[in-house]
């Protein structure tokens, strides 16, 4: 009879070894430069509760009508996070985080959910890092939020984006506009694809975001948000400017630019890279005053972004950047007979506890075989064991780059390795 076969799910995606280094590459990265920022990590559960996404994402959208993962145990309805702006606000509100006076400025890494058709740059699970800040109302806070953005980016090389910026302004601007835009849409109801004519009563700043080929010749002349704009909204969107100018942050407002999400509030950003292909979002973000409020806590304006990690690595890939070294272990223990085998094994945490990495053959291979496989392994040196070596107490240590061999004490050898580290 045939063995099953097992598969992970259409979507989802396993990292192997030789992947993992970098992805630690990258989460180094993000924990050193949030550290230079001053944000602090939080980690939230990776299941949530399902009318929490459908409050804060909001229901309308493809996230919560086409693309979340829920399941019912008991009473309780579980939802696969699928961002984690709306998990972190719960968690703000669930904690009373704003008692810990100041403005709350996290970040996070970690796996999302979305039922999404894959394809590349596209997964059902994929990661993100982000940033949330809470109770600052300055546009500091949001261009701070866009250079952290930025600055990962450019550490890490990748210098090819185009940060897109709008304002979606506060709900007295968005009604007042909404009602343009739909004016404008109207006598091009019947010419709208099926997708926009749907969104066309629920959510009409969504048209905007349309790829539908029929949509374009209409979208291009609707009126635009930034037009709507109340006095508040508009200063705050020109201190935003001004901001990420004296920073010397290049950007191109795109007064088209609407998220997917219905929580955002007057700035919204994205960043857009050429070497993606069609799923060309780097990250988004933007501000969302009122979430906190909806979600039961107190009135704290907040703004923050996310970023896709699995399109930084394709965005990598395409311009031949390595975030990690190859891997190699600092000691290979080549031995000859169980005696040996068994001394070696005691050293391995003899060398281990000076910070270095030491391995061993398991499966009690051949001398040549051994010798192999440390190269493999990439070892930057052997240490050779048999009878002779523990009855003298010296061993051959073999650089295996240089190819050079000599004759040492353990301790010696534990001394030069530890010079060399
Ligand atoms: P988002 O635009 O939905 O925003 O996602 C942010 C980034 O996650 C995208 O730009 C993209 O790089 C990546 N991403 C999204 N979906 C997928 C997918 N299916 N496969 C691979 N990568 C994907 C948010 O999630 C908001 N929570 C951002 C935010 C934080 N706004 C305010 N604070």
């Amino acid at each position: 009879m045939a063995k099953p076969k097992y598969t992970t799910h259409l979507g989802m995606v396993d990292i192997l070894p030789d992947e993992s280094p970098k992805w630690r590459a990258l989460e180094q990265i993000i924990h050193e430069e949030a550290r230079r920022f001053n944000f602090e990590e939080i980690r939230t559960p990776i299941m949530e509760q399902t009318e929490l996404i459908v409050r804060g994402v909001g229901q309308l959208t493809d996230i919560v009508s086409k693309e979340i993962f829920a399941f019912e145990k008991g009473d309780s309805h579980y939802v696969l996070r699928p961002e984690l702006t709306a998990p972190v606000v719960r968690a703000f509100v669930e904690h009373h985080m704003e008692q810990r006076g100041g403005s709350q400025k996290l970040y996070y890494i970690g796996p999302m959910f979305r039922a999404e058709k894959p394809q590349k740059g596209r997964q059902r699970q994929f990661h993100q890092f982000g940033v949330e800040v809470f109770g600052s109302d300055d546009a500091v806070a949001d261009v701070e939020c866009i250079a952290f953005m930025i600055r990962i980016y450019k550490r890490i090389g990748i210098q090819n984006f185009e940060l897109l910026l709008n304002s979606v302004g506060d709900p007295e601007s968005r009604e007042n506009y909404k009602k343009a835009l739909t004016d404008y849409l109207q006598p091009h109801y019947d010419r709208l694809s099926d997708l926009s004519k749907n969104r066309f009563e629920k959510n009409p700043m969504r048209i905007l975001d349309s790829k539908e080929p029929e949509d374009q010749d209409i979208i291009k002349d609707a009126p635009v948000i930034l037009d709507y704009l109340n006095e508040e909204t508009e200063a705050h969107f020109e201190k935003v400017k001004a901001m990420l100018d004296t920073l010397g942050i290049q950007y191109t407002i795109d007064p088209h630019l609407v998220r997917g999400m219905d929580y955002y509030t007057r700035t919204a950003f994205e960043l857009k890279s050429p070497d993606l292909g069609s799923q060309d979002a780097l990250a988004g973000g933007g501000r969302y005053d009122l979430l906190v409020e909806d979600i039961g806590g107190p009135s704290t304006p907040a703004v923050g972004f996310a970023a896709g990690m699995e399109r930084l690595m394709i965005a990598c890939e395409e311009l031949d950047i390595h975030l990690a070294e190859p891997k190699k272990v600092d000691v290979y223990f080549i031995t000859l007979g169980e005696d040996a085998r068994k001394w070696a094994l005691k050293q391995l945490s003899a060398v281990r506890n000076e910070g270095l990495s030491a391995t061993m053959d398991y499966m009690g291979r051949s001398m040549k075989a051994q010798m192999k496989d440390a190269d493999r392994e990439n070892a930057s040196y052997t240490v050779i064991v048999g009878s002779n070596e523990l009855e003298e107490g010296k061993f051959t240590l073999r650089n295996m780059k240089e190819s050079e061999e000599e004759m040492l004490s353990l301790t010696d050898i534990i001394n030069k390795l530890k010079k060399l580290a």
